[in-house]
């Protein structure tokens, strides 16, 4: 199979659970919206609670946390590279798209999303 496949696949698995996911009062740029979009198709299946909140995630949960001391080039470089067990994302996204991730990322309250915002 593919990796385009499997990120279609993984991509449908996590739009099923994420739509909710946007934590209260949040106002995010067109620039977040996008990153949002892309982190929630992309992402959302290995970082996210996408199920029930008790589940365990695959990688570690994302949020501003991850981005505390400047991080953020080298965790740009685990989006772009991947990781032992993470795929790279630089033959599908533009840099301008991870940016705009990284940019989502960052407003998100530790320790992460879940699919029920609380
Ligand atoms: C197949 C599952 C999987 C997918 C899909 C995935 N990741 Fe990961 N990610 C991981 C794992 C596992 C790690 C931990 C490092 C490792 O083992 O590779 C990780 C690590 C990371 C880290 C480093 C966190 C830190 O603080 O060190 C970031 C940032 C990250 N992922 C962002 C993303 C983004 C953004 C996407 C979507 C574009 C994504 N990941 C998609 C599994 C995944």
């Amino acid at each position: 199979m593919s990796r385009r496949v499997i990120l279609a696949i993984a991509a449908l698995l996590a739009g099923a659970g994420l739509a909710s996911a946007q934590q209260a009062g949040v106002a995010l740029t067109d620039q977040q919206k996008i990153g949002q979009r892309l982190a929630t198709q992309y992402c959302g299946v290995c970082h996210f609670h996408i199920q029930i909140n008790s589940t365990v995630t695959y990688g570690p949960m994302l949020s501003k946390a991850n981005f505390d001391n400047g991080r953020d080039a080298e965790l740009k470089g685990v989006i772009a590279n991947g990781g032992p067990n993470m795929p790279g994302f630089k033959y599908l996204f533009e840099p301008a798209e991870i940016d705009a991730i990284v940019d989502f990322l960052k407003t998100v309250n530790p320790p992460g999303l879940t699919a029920s915002a609380k």
